[in-house]
């Protein structure tokens, strides 16, 4: 539309119009209390989870901005069996391992600014209180069966399995190396103890079936209450109508606990049980929210009790459902607190329409995304593309340059540093005192009725296409009205001075409604505005104020930083799968299909280990020399855990010789030997004898 020619002063108008009902009259303060799920301790976040935060964070944000007293607490769940093996695996407690988690965790939220008042941890003295005091509730009442079951057991790591830790072949397709509850070649479900020939993912060894004595929480007690609850537009319909679906089928009693050894809480009078994680884990939610509390004076059953007038909202993912909306209501009900006013489910991130690849690169840690790319980018990417719906959201790169090009940088920044210098060096840094075009302002100033009513119900989609809309109309009138033209008359002085402080009014304006969504552009944005932004800041223009000098509120994206946060990904997983040895890999599907031609590129050359040593500081690598037949390579290789370095002196293997060389801690690696394995065993490649060092592999 720029330079287009427009009919009488008249702009682009926004897309949709407020509904009937007044949206900003609703002036009474809610007090809100707000959570995502709380991320497991024992990995790394990744763009996954930060989708989750962005669309949480935003919606807090946006509810501040409105006046309201809007708290939102989060924490790491910090219980469970795979939590305790991590530990072990590392050699330290886990209480150890939570702690490191968690300041990794915490960092993560702080730089994606997610603005928790509380991140706490479900391993705290209040998560053991608010367990014990539901679990004693739910006994009272009794809604707490015990009863023995039989289950799989790990004779020599003395454990119960559970269902992921037991392999074995699928009883119906026959199909090898399937997990213990379902097949992934023929989509049958059943119980690890129907698997052929199972074997413990821990030990390898055969599990044998062992009884014990569990708690259950009495769910189907719960079906009437749920039926109801369900329906009362706590979750989106699209929801109701799964969770009803299993409602109708049965609920069946939940098991609740774990047999030790087991890192969590031990069940109040049952020696050696402890509450199984996901028995907590929602428990966080108000073990986070009274530690905040504590700090601040706040009164916690006014948010938590059974008649808290408070709203209280959790965002989870589509994985999750069945914990937060049947289980979590019903074991409220029963202990006599409040139920969520709504639980927000969110879908999955795929990144170029595919589930994320670790092989791909596309499998992106927040702190990679984070060393790469500004944090503002990514919110505004998938706020634009969040809808209330549970539908996946695709992170599409080439998209996503695009947009946050076009129109963070184009439309919104654009105006801002079209209009700032002729107000700074023509008025002295002074908005004009008159309106220029007082319905164009009008304009963009109503949109933030319906723009806030499409926050409110999460619809960011909608709210982002209403923000351009109005960022649109006001290109178009800074190209109609062209100031940079005017400014050559002085007789136009005051005019350029009018048009230039609308302009800059305008982008006040987008910029309010952008707030939640970049606050780390909007607070640069408020700077040079020399203003704060709150909801109401549309209801007035600033005139006669003075701003600041412009600076650039946001660079463009690059694509090269794009393609090197990729790179950068899949060298973590390499250097995972090459240093830690942990198999991060074998879970992967297989990578994608390559071409002849991709497959030549990779040069396999025997090679003959002709020195191996320990490196200092690094329990995990020895440190090869590798003879190619003339030419010597140094190569560091994580294979310290299954063989000594004397052993493999004179050993043919196989190694990639035109691997860039990497900087290590320790030095350059200049290739890479082939060896496959996990955390229980290292095997490395070799050539049957008679191979020559340097010859090539085809
Ligand atoms: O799925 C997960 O990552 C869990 N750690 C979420 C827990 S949410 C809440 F219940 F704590
Ligand atoms: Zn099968």
């Amino acid at each position: 539309m720029t330079g287009e020619k427009l009919p009488q002063n008249r702009y682009s108008g926004g897309l949709l119009k407020p509904t009937a009902k007044n949206f900003s009259s609703m002036t009474e303060k809610r007090q809100i209390l707000v959570t995502n799920a709380l991320p497991y301790a024992n990995a790394a976040l990744h763009l996954g989870h930060v989708l989750e935060y962005t669309q949480t964070d935003v919606w807090v944000r946006f509810q501040r901005m409105r006046g309201h007293q809007c708290f939102y607490v989060s924490a790491d769940d910090a219980h469970g069996t795979a939590i305790m093996l991590k530990a072990d695996e590392k050699g330290i407690s886990p209480e150890q391992h939570i702690a490191d988690m968690r300041s990794i965790h915490e960092a993560d939220f702080r730089d994606f600014h997610i603005s928790v008042d509380n991140y706490h941890s479900t391993h705290s003295q209040e998560n053991r209180d608010y367990a014990e005091l539901i679990y004693n509730r739910l006994v009272e009442n009794d809604h707490i069966a015990k009863r023995e079951i039989t289950q799989a057991f790990d004779e020599e790591k003395q454990l119960f399995l559970a269902d992921r830790y037991i392999k074995g072949t699928c009883p119906k397709c026959k199909a090898e190396d399937q997990y213990g509850d379902n097949c992934e070649a023929c989509g049958a479900t059943y119980s690890p103890t129907d698997l052929i020939n199972p074997v413990s993912v821990l030990s390898g060894t055969a599990p044998i079936e062992k009884q014990s004595t569990h708690y259950f929480f009495k769910l189907p007690e719960f079906t009437e209450f749920l039926k109801t609850w369900t329906r009362s537009g706590a979750v989106q319909d699209e929801v109701a109508n799964k969770l009803g679906e299993w409602l109708e089928s049965g609920l069946q009693e939940w098991d609740i606990s774990r047999d030790a050894p087991y890192f969590g809480f031990e069940i109040p009078n049952a020696p050696k049980k402890f509450f199984y994680v996901w028995l907590d884990a929602p428990i966080g939610y108000m073990a986070s929210f009274k530690n905040l509390c504590d700090q601040k004076g706040l009164d916690f059953d006014q948010y938590w009790g059974p008649d808290s007038s408070a709203e209280l909202y959790h965002f989870i993912g589509k994985d999750i459902v069945n914990f937060h909306a049947l289980f979590w209501p019903a074991m409220l009900t029963s202990a006599n607190f409040r139920t969520p006013t709504k639980v927000c489910v969110h879908g999955f991130v795929t990144v170029n329409g595919k589930k994320m690849s670790k092989s791909r690169g596309t499998f992106i840690n927040a702190r990679c995304y984070l060393d790469h790319l500004n944090p503002d980018y990514l919110r505004y990417y998938y706020t634009s593309k969040l809808t209330a719906s549970v539908e996946d959201i695709d992170l599409n790169l080439e998209d996503f340059i695009q947009k946050v090009n076009s129109d963070l940088v184009g439309k919104v920044v654009n105006i801002a540093s079209r209009c700032a210098k002729f107000i700074t060096k023509g008025n002295d840094g002074v908005l004009s005192s008159n309106i220029a075009d007082k319905a164009l302002w009008q304009q963009v100033s109503d949109a933030g009725e319906v723009i806030a009513e499409h926050y409110e119900n999460r619809e960011y989609s909608k709210a982002i296409r209403e923000i351009m809309a109005q960022a649109d109309a006001a290109n178009e009138y800074i190209a109609a009205k062209e100031p940079w033209k005017l400014n050559k008359d002085a007789n136009q002085h005051q005019q350029v001075q009018d048009i230039c402080s609308l302009g800059i009014n305008l982008f006040r304006l987008l910029l309010t409604y952008l707030k939640p969504v970049i606050p780390a552009m909007a607070a640069d944005g408020e700077a040079f505005l020399n203003d704060q932004l709150t909801w109401n800041s549309n209801q007035k223009p600033l005139t006669g104020h003075k701003i600041n000098n412009f600076k650039p509120l946001l660079q463009r994206v690059e694509k090269e930083k794009v393609d090197a946060m990729i790179e950068a990904s899949k060298q973590e997983v390499v250097q995972a799968a090459q240093v830690a040895l942990e198999g991060p890999l074998a879970d992967e599907p297989i990578a994608e299909e390559i071409t002849f031609d991709d497959f030549i590129k990779v040069d396999l050359r025997v090679a003959r280990i002709i020195k191996a040593e320990a490196v200092e500081g690094a329990d995990k690598l020895l440190a090869l020399t590798l003879d190619l037949g003339g030419e010597t390579r140094n190569v560091f290789s994580g294979i310290k855990s299954s063989y000594k370095a004397a052993d493999l002196e004179g050993r043919l293997t196989v190694m990639v010789a035109n691997l860039a060389p990497r900087k290590m801690r320790f030095g350059l690696s200049e290739g890479m030997v082939l060896a496959a394995g996990d955390k229980d065993g290292i095997y490395l490649l070799s050539p049957d004898s008679g191979a020559v060092p340097g010859q090539r592999i085809t």
